[in-house]
């Protein structure tokens, strides 16, 4: 076979060899095979000088043209290979931007107590009533003294109360926003007050600070039956729509008459499990205690400054319940202390 030809078939054989190659890493084995240093045709180039002076020229120019032709296929080549990698890549790297962040960062929850009081704000705002908030540090006028409490009521004694002087101190309950918002508003008044109360108590069931809801509505014509009708949608809303409320005589300073206020047992009929066991919610009463409540006390209208409570012109019932009692109810919570001791363990119960 003679030079010329076999270079005519190592070009066509190496154009055959670009053309199938599909990545830049085999276009590099190619150009190795056809054009590196130990391949065939730069080799056949590197011999011309030892053939005959007259075949020289010929065999020189094919193999020249062969190589320059099949570097520049190589070149081409190499770079529309690189365009078409740099695009797959590009393509693969791909961000959607409209989609959510994945994983979502671990979120926090609410704390059952915050989660109860929302519930129970939520309940009375349906029933028309709004939420207002109270000074945690409060005065012996609005925390005892407007609200009838006698002077030797044992709630006053340093013992039971944080005082921060002797007219100042922690409220002992969320009662004393009842003459704050009278005095900031007239009559009609519908409000529940959330918040934070305080008490020289410590046990399985106490807590030195624990939260309470506050109920107040005063307007001309109000009665117990309204009182009572409020109540049972309250108890309704939160332990179950079959549950009746029961009202027993009680006594609260600030209220007159006073209860204190039942819901029937949401684990039990009368007493009674489903399995004819003493019901252990409600130590087989068929009721739970929930919280206090009455008609407001004439001498409570009239400590409000301004005197734009008349109790000849209107009525009012109150009512206060502990939060975290309402919690421990509802989902059967035996220690009251758990609530503030942070374990996660019962917290993420309550998602
Ligand atoms: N303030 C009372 C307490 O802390 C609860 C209470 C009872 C509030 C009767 C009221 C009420 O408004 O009418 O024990």
């Amino acid at each position: 076979m003679s030079a010329e030809t076999r270079i005519t078939e190592l070009r066509t054989e190496g154009e055959a060899a670009v053309a199938a190659a599909q990545n830049t890493a085999a276009l590099e084995e190619v150009r190795v095979q056809f054009l590196g240093r130990r391949a065939e045709l730069p080799n056949l180039l590197r011999g011309v000088a030892e053939l005959p002076p007259e075949r020289r020229g010929a065999v020189g120019k094919a193999a020249n043209e062969a190589r320059r032709a099949l570097e520049a296929l190589i070149e081409a080549r190499a770079g529309q290979l690189a365009i078409s990698e740099r695009n797959a890549r590009l393509e693969q790297d791909r961000v959607d931007i409209t989609l959510p962040a994945d994983p979502l960062p671990a979120a926090g929850r609410l704390h059952l107590i915050t989660q109860t009081r929302r519930e129970i704000e939520d309940v009375f705002i349906g029933l028309g009533f709004n939420v207002a908030e109270g000074p945690e540090v409060e005065t012996v006028h609005y925390n005892f003294d407007a609200l009838n409490h006698d002077p030797l009521h044992p709630a006053r004694a340093w013992t039971d109360t944080f005082y921060l002087t002797p007219d100042v101190l922690l409220r002992t309950h969320t009662s004393p926003m009842q003459i704050r918002a009278m005095e900031r508003q007239p009559p009609p008044l519908y409000i529940i007050v959330p918040g934070r109360v305080y008490r020289r108590d410590s046990d399985v069931t106490h807590t030195p600070q624990f939260h309470q809801i506050e109920g107040l509505a005063v307007d001309e014509g109000i009665t117990l039956a309204d009182l009572k009708g409020t109540l049972l949608a309250f108890a309704r809303a939160i332990f179950g729509s079959e549950r009746e409320v029961r009202l027993r005589p009680h006594f609260f300073p600030f209220t007159e008459p006073s209860v204190e206020v039942d819901v029937s047992c949401f684990n039990c009929s009368g007493g009674l499990t489903a399995s004819a066991e003493r019901c252990g919610i409600c130590k087989g009463t068929g009721w739970l205690e929930i919280l206090g409540s009455g008609m407001v006390d004439p001498n409570v209208l009239l400590q409000v400054a301004g005197g734009g409570y008349d109790p000849e012109v209107v009525q009012g019932f109150a009512f206060g319940m502990g939060i975290e009692r309402i919690a421990m109810l509802k989902h059967g919570v035996s220690d009251l202390r758990l609530f503030y001791d942070n374990d996660l363990r019962f917290l993420e119960q309550f998602p």
